[in-house]
């Protein structure tokens, strides 16, 4: 155990969470996540059809016996998205808690907390944490801009973000963005979160979707090869590095508009992970990368994280008590 808030919230052992990933992070994911001792969160946007969505979540629930979470993206999107459709499965199949994401979850925190559901509201940047409590979430998770998937439009890393939100956030707070260990956690914890998010180091796990070539992409990359774009067209996001995304960040530059660059971004998400040719298109990636060496199981990764942050803090520990008695 390693109790804080939000291990208290969501029922679960550590406070260990993976993000909601369109396309990558499936049941078998999430299942891992859970039964290793942490959370995470199937993305309702993966799925075509709300039955496909229910199966899965059924799904996930036949793999673990602990908590899962479902990711509503709300996302301006070309598409309408069934968010009510989307509320009404997660109610139905009593997932426990849900993960908003893309804009304030306005109209849906009642519905949730009706039907039992909690939620996580998840921002890229402390004002828009502070509005997510006045609408009555069950937890805040800030991401800065190391992340993985939309890091926001502010381009504040996690170190300042983190403890902005802490002064100001009275709910549980789950800190995102860049993490990847068991060093992260703990100075997740010092700067003022309850708990972690990670995307990206879960990515290059076992249980995740995706080649051995594309995780093997992973071990080798470095904390440079992400890129940091679209902000001109209000869609900012962080993707790997490579020949696509340089011709999304040309066309930025030349000041194309949304409809201009459609054809190269709308080959988001599914190619680059099952192909593992990594210039098959546009897929979501963290700084973070460059802080993953190898892929292990959910279980191991967990394991690791929660030893290493205890070693961590006795370490922290001695140093500060030698300064006591020096
Ligand atoms: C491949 C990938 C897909 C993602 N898809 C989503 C998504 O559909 N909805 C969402 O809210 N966040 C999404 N994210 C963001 C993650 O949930 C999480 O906030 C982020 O990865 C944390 O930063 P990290 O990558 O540095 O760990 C995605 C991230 C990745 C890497």
């Amino acid at each position: 155990m390693l109790e804080t808030r939000i291990t208290k919230l969501f029922g679960i052992k550590y406070p260990i969470l993976c993000g909601g990933m369109f396309w990558v992070g499936r049941a078998e994911l999430v299942a891992a996540v859970a039964n290793a001792g942490g959370l995470g969160f199937l993305t309702a946007a993966t799925y075509p059809t709300i039955e496909e969505l229910r199966d899965e979540i059924r799904k996930a629930k036949d793999l673990t016996d602990k908590p899962i979470g479902l990711n509503i993206n709300l996302f301006a999107s070309a598409r309408p998205q069934p968010i009510e459709e989307w509320v009404k499965v997660a109610i139905e199949e009593k997932v426990p808690v849900v993960e908003t994401s893309g804009r304030a979850p306005q109209g849906i925190v009642e519905p949730l907390h009706q039907g039992g559901v909690k939620i996580m509201h998840k921002v890229p940047g402390v004002r828009y944490a502070a509005s997510a409590e006045r609408l009555g979430v069950d937890a805040i998770c800030v991401v800065g801009h190391e992340s993985g998937g939309h890091p926001g439009m502010d381009e504040v890393t996690t170190l300042v973000m983190v403890p902005a939100a802490a002064d100001v956030i009275k709910l549980p707070l789950v800190a995102g963005g860049g993490f990847a260990d068991g060093r992260g956690l703990v100075a997740a914890l010092a700067l003022g979160a309850d708990g972690v998010l990670m995307g990206t180091r879960f990515m290059a796990t076992k249980e995740c979707r995706g080649q051995d070539a594309f995780k093997e992409w992973m071990v080798h990359a470095s904390e440079t090869d992400t890129v940091y774009c679209m902000k001109s067209i209000m869609n900012p996001s962080r993707l790997v590095k490579n020949s696509v995304v340089e011709k999304v960040v040309d066309l930025e530059k030349k000041g194309a508009t949304l409809e201009e660059m459609l054809p190269l971004i709308s080959r988001q998400g599914p190619a680059v992970v099952d192909t593992g040719n990594m210039e098959d298109g546009l897929v979501s990636m963290g700084q973070s990368v460059g802080l993953v060496h190898d892929i292990p199981t959910c279980k191991e990764l967990i394991d690791r994280i929660v030893e290493e942050a205890r070693k961590v803090q006795e370490k922290l520990g001695d140093i500060f008590a030698a300064t006591r008695s020096a």
